[in-house]
């Protein structure tokens, strides 16, 4: 897929400090790689279970209403089905905070696509076919599932996820616009986007003496143990979940979702294990996918391009049965600095699934807009987009008026400047072409914030001279099993093939889940303190075998509380054919400053992971309401289009050797998500230095271009 050279490191500012010897650094092949490409991975439905049935789970019919009818007569005659469940006859759920969770308990309706029955049957085929055989009657009432800028239903939350402010204010944002020489004010919007990680949700439940056994595609076992514990009133001892190899999540399996709940309440009903995987349909709807967004920006400057005023208004979506408030605006909280700043967040609920998390959530479309905005405003006043970057850097977060603990972003945009070939970029729009061609570049900044949350972990020093190190991380096939296994070696000072490392089992030390980019920085965290504890242990007990432990609880939490943040650059060419629009890019390029980097090859593989979303994201996703059915119509990989190896031209990442020590023991920062931020609006900024027009609403299409009496 790389035209370009793989990533690697490059040094900012001081020497690189690389431990030689030390395997974090160091590009190791993923630990189960060989498990996973010759198939003996298992994924939450494979493994082998006795007796087991399957489950299939029934959407509604209806966006909005009451079940008045269930009649399972045809169904529970087809061959092969065991059981209905519907609200009439699943086992009781207690009514927790997760509404959504709350599934098959009553005849409500609260969006089309709700599961609202689930078939078990001796075989996948007959699940599937008594499925279609459950007549369920309804009395629908009327629906509201469009976002739009004067909906009625437009309220201020209390806060936005997962707890900022929803508003911000400094100076005076309205009289220091009005006072400025050069102005932007810009509408983009943004459309929904869905999660297609290649493992649905998935899960075997089987129940066996009022204990429950879980094998579930899930970003965190530990909190869908949590959950399932309050859901089904179990102990939480009594539940183990298992989630060895997943999928993929991007952010849609990052809390228990329908998929789990139904299988282990079907399983209970049939009291046999259960295996219930959702169909690819299935995952349009109610796993969760990025809220649509509606974002007005305005921008004022001196005529040398110094941000005087900045002001971001995000509009998004929720649900009626779960507030889910995409911090959409949080990111222009601290990315540029201004006197004059203000940011605003409104929701409206509608008729929809709720929202959930994609990965960046809230910095991946708030970055697409106000990068676009800065392209904008670098225009305006004559000034290059890169250098309009690096004149408005600050070395404090304007939203916590704190020194950042490092903030490489001028450092990324020179390096990516310099690799990228942009220095002597003609400014002006179509400039450059080649024959039917429009070629045109773009940059954008991307920021992504470094947290890390308590997590425990256990070391064993083994009679033989191997360690065992055991965690309730998960790998949703980003390498992190491999990451924090060569970190534990380094913090046992022994070679890595020394070390066993176990994960992905609730019966394992308790441990966050894989989301928020915080994954290898909160479980590095413990996995290293019990390297440590164990070693100092082992002073007393020098042969035999010896197991130390961590709660890094106490140690998160007295952190100060300092702006954290990864930066990068995003730069992109494209071309346009003049007469029909077409787009494409020719390469993408990203130079990101995210602490140290572990592991190069697994670190790359996200990188340009997340920037393909980017690209994804600015030419081709776009989730289609039709307002008269209540749901998107583009329900499928066929409809619903993705970047695909062929849109993939060159793609390049590379990254700073940045050491930061107010972080965590590993001094790493997260790059799971920062490689989609910037993405779609370097892809943007360059389409429209191809061809003058700017197009302010994703995806960027051929007829939206041809449309446009500039290209013409
Ligand atoms: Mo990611 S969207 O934080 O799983």
């Amino acid at each position: 897929m790389s035209a370009g050279e793989p990533g690697g490191v490059v040094s900012a500012g001081e020497p690189g400090r690389v431990v030689s010897g030390g395997a974090v650094g160091r590009a190791f092949p993923r630990l189960e790689g060989p498990e996973k490409v010759t198939g003996a991975a298992r994924y939450a439905v494979e493994y082998p279970v006795d007796g087991v049935t399957y489950g299939w789970a029934v959407p509604s019919a209806v966006v909005r209403g009451r079940i008045t009818r269930v009649d399972t007569t045809e169904a529970l005659a087809s061959p092969g089905v065991l059981a209905v469940l519907h609200h009439g006859n699943a086992p009781r759920l207690a009514p927790g905070p997760e509404r959504e969770l709350w599934l098959l308990q009553e005849p409500v309706v609260h969006y089309r696509g709700q599961y609202v029955a689930v078939v078990v049957a001796t075989s996948l085929e007959a699940a599937r076919e008594g499925a279609r055989l459950v007549r369920i009657d309804y009395d629908a009432g009327p629906h509201s599932t469009v976002l739009a800028d004067d909906h009625p239903g437009l309220y201020k939350p209390d806060h936005v996820n997962p707890s900022y402010p929803t508003d911000t204010a400094e100076g005076d944002f309205d009289a220091g616009y009005a006072a400025a020489p050069v102005r932007v004010d810009a509408t983009y919007r943004t459309p929904a986007y869905h999660n297609n990680p290649m493992e649905p949700h998935a899960t075997t439940a089987q129940w066996r003496d009022g204990r429950l056994l879980v094998h579930d595609s899930t970003q965190g076992a530990s909190p869908v143990r949590a959950t399932l514990a309050e859901l089904f009133e179990v102990p939480p001892e009594s539940i183990r979940v298992v989630a060895e190899h997943v999928g993929g999540g991007f952010g849609s399996k990052g809390y228990a979702k329908a998929s789990v709940v139904l299988t282990a309440l079907a399983a209970r009903h049939v009291d046999r294990p259960v295996k219930l995987a959702l169909t690819r349909q299935q995952l349009f709807g109610p796993i969760g996918y990025r809220t649509p967004t509606i974002q007005r920006v305005r921008l004022a400057a001196d005529t040398d391009g110094r941000l005087t005023a900045i002001c971001h208004d995000a509009i998004s979506q929720t649900s009626t049965i779960r507030e889910f408030a995409e911090q959409t605006a949080v990111y222009t909280r601290s990315m540029y600095a201004a006197p004059h700043r203000r940011t605003t967040h409104r929701l409206v609920r509608l008729d929809v699934p709720t929202p959930f998390w994609m990965r960046a959530p809230g910095e991946c479309p708030g970055a697409y807009a106000l990068e676009s905005a800065m392209d904008e405003l670098a225009g305006a006043v004559g000034i290059d987009p890169v250098e309009l970057r690096v004149r408005n850097d600050t070395a404090v977060d304007p939203d916590q008026a704190r020194p950042f603990t490092s903030r490489n972003l001028v450092a990324c945009l020179r390096e990516g400047a310099r690799r990228f070939g942009w220095t002597d970029r003609d400014p002006t729009p179509r400039a450059r072409r080649d024959g039917r061609w429009l070629l045109g570049t773009g940059v954008a900044g991307s920021s992504y914030p470094a947290r890390a949350r308590p997590s425990t972990a256990t070391a064993t020093a083994r009679p033989d001279g191997s360690f065992l190190v055991r965690i309730n991380a998960t790998d949703i096939g980003t390498g992190a099993r491999t990451a924090i296994w060569q970190v534990a070696a380094d913090a046992l000072g022994v070679p890595p093939e020394q070390v066993e490392i176990h994960i992905g089992d609730s019966a394992l030390p308790t441990a966050p889940l894989a989301g928020g980019s915080m994954g290898t920085a909160s479980w590095s965290w413990a996995v290293i303190r019990a390297c440590q504890a164990l070693r100092e242990k082992q002073r007393d007990n020098p042969g035999g075998e010896v197991t130390a432990e961590a709660d890094t609880t106490d140690e998160v939490g007295g952190q100060p509380a300092l702006p954290r943040y990864a930066y990068g650059a995003q730069f992109a060419e494209v071309r346009v054919d003049a007469d029909t629009g077409e787009v494409r890019v020719n390469r993408q390029l990203g130079v990101f400053a995210a602490g140290r980097v572990v592991n190069p090859t697994t670190a790359r593989s996200q990188l340009i992971g997340g920037m393909t979303m980017g690209l994804s994201m600015a030419l081709h996703e776009e989730g289609l309401l039709d307002e008269r059915y209540g749901d998107w119509v583009n329900h499928d990989l066929a409809t619903y289009h993705i970047a695909g190896c062929a849109d993939v031209e060159s793609i390049e990442a590379y990254w700073l050797d940045e050491r930061d020590d107010e972080l965590n023991p590993a001094g790493v920062k997260g790059i799971g998500e920062i490689g989609i931020v910037g993405a779609a609006a370097a892809i943007a900024n360059a389409v429209h230095h191809a061809t003058g027009v700017r197009i302010r609403e994703l995806p960027i299409r051929l007829d939206k271009l041809i449309g446009s009496s500039e290209l013409a």
